[in-house]
């Protein structure tokens, strides 16, 4: 199975999908997670994608479809994955989709965690007192959530013209919510 979390920063993407992923047996990317690693690791990507990140702002789109390119054709994503973070433009999505038709594969479908604005801020200001993120102050966090809706929430629409947009409430208990992505995933 090959599937997409979508939603705004702090809305439980992470979270979801490391329970998910034990669920179904695949595996997790997030995009997040591995531009981290590669910050930490100080690579020509990591070097790069960190002044963006720092701000709260989108890596380009050419360094994360290629990091994906690379990604999705590795041995264990066959049995499938759960795409978090990832695409996150238009752009993004068109690649993903060339990606997927180049290796005859097909999306099972986007899952949309959607859920309060304020109450996500509030979450990751808390968050960020001990998640030791650059990007979890009170402002970066606020450019994250503007940077989502202006440039990434269009792609609910993209998804939904193609029939592939499951809707899901975000605001509940952890295990609430993975329930609720479950049942509608089995419908
Ligand atoms: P990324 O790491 O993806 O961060 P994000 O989208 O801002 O989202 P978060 O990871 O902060 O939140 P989440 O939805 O995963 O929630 P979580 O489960 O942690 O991206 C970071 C940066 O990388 C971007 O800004 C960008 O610069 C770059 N980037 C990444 N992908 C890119 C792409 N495709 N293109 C370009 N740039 C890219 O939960 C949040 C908190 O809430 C946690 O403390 C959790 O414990 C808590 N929580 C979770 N669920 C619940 C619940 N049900 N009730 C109460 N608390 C909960
Ligand atoms: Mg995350």
């Amino acid at each position: 199975m090959r599937l997409i979390l979508m939603g705004p920063p702090g809305v439980g993407k992470g979270t979801q999908a490391k329970r998910l992923c034990r669920y179904f047996s695949i595996i997790h990317l997030s995009t997040g997670k591995i531009l981290r690693y590669e910050i930490n690791k100080k690579t020509k990507l990591g070097i790069k994608a960190k002044q963006f990140m720092d701000i709260g702002e989108l890596v380009p789109d050419d360094l994360l479809l290629n990091m994906m390119e690379n990604r999705l054709a590795q041995d264990d994503c066959t049995n499938g994955y759960i795409l978090d973070g990832f695409p996150r433009t238009i752009r993004q999505a068109e690649g993903l989709e060339q990606i997927l038709a180049n290796q005859d594969q097909e999306l099972r479908g986007t899952i949309n965690l959607s859920a309060n604005k304020d109450a996500l801020i509030q979450r990751l200001i808390l968050r960020g007192q001990s998640s030791g993120r650059s990007d979890d102050t009170p402002e970066i966090i606020k450019n994250r959530q503007n940077v989502y809706w202006q440039q990434t929430a269009p792609l609910l629409d993209f998804y939904r013209s193609k029939n592939q947009l499951l809707e899901v409430d975000g605001f509940g208990s952890i295990e609430t919510i993975t329930q609720r992505i479950i049942d509608v995933l089995n419908k």
